[in-house]
């Protein structure tokens, strides 16, 4: 399993970047992507786009042969013929960071069961921390809402929410399900790092957590991925992760400019 990441500063994402960006990828994508009424959506949505074009062209694809299609509940997944082994991969966007993971697809093809997220660490503004987690209690289970009662100072609970939140979302995303799934159903103790589904561990899943800063600001993030016949666990957050590599959104997509500019 690997993760890309593209740590993204609005202004220095120019309009000619931008521009040259939506060429790249297919008329249905792009015409999405103007549809943003903010530009840094776009751009997220851009970077998005782009990510697994760069995969895809890392394993020998012509950006012609790169075909995308979603399943219904939106998951996309690549429709180009004959890649071996076939690539499934996941992407989350928040804030300043657009992160793919990816990995040989396995079970459950073809959007295949990989799922990530990435969240910035940070309070909306005017919400303190109190009523922001008090909002999610519906969404808790009660050991979560332990990990997060009041005795647990404000920042590690904070830390300690994202965290949860984070393994929820990258669960259901690996199972494609979007947003039908109740994430009272999942629980992370992120103190002991195990996670029951509907009071049991799930089996065969991987759940990899990776955080990052980026202009002074914390992101957590989670991986999860189904290996049949593994027992289930929880990779900790650790340095250095051979796995990740994080790469700064200009540089990315004069990169991808250079790359998947059509030449054939
Ligand atoms: C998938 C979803 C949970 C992600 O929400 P999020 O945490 O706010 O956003 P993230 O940035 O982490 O993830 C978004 C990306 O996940 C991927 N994605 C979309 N649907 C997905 C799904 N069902 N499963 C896994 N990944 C999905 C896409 O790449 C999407 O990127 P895009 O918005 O640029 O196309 C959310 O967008 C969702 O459920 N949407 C509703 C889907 C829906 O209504 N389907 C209707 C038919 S049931």
């Amino acid at each position: 399993m690997q993760v890309w990441a593209v740590v993204f500063d609005p202004p220095s994402f120019t309009e000619e970047l931008y521009q040259k960006g939506l060429l790249l990828i297919d008329p249905a994508s792009s015409a999405r992507i103007k549809r943003f009424y903010r530009r840094e959506d776009a751009c997220r949505g851009l970077i998005a786009r782009l990510l697994p074009r760069m995969l895809l062209k890392e394993r020998g694809v012509a950006p012609s042969m790169m075909t995308f299609a979603a399943t219904e509940a939106g998951k996309p997944y690549v429709t180009t013929p004959d890649i071996d082994p076939p690539l499934a991969y996941n992407l989350s966007h928040d804030n300043g960071s657009v992160v793919m993971a990816f990995v040989n697809g396995k079970s459950h093809p073809p959007a295949y069961s990989i799922g990530v997220d990435v969240m910035k660490v940070h309070l909306p503004r005017r919400n303190p921390y109190r009523s922001f987690v008090d909002t999610f209690q519906e969404q808790l289970t009660p050991l979560e809402r332990e990990l997060l009662s009041p005795a647990v100072p404000a920042d590690e609970g904070l830390q300690r929410f994202f965290w949860m939140w984070t393994m929820k979302e990258a669960y259901t995303k690996a199972l494609g399900l979007g947003l039908g799934f109740d994430f009272s159903r999942i629980e992370f103790d992120v103190v002991a790092n195990r996670v029951w589904v509907d009071g049991q561990v799930p089996q065969g899943w991987i759940f990899h957590k990776f955080q990052m800063t980026e202009a002074g600001e914390q992101y957590v993030g989670v991986v999860a991925e189904l290996v049949e016949g593994v027992e289930t666990i929880v990779v900790p957050e650790t340095d250095p992760k051979p796995w990740f590599k994080s790469f700064r959104a200009v540089t990315f997509v004069n990169r991808a400019i250079e790359e998947l500019t059509q030449t054939e």
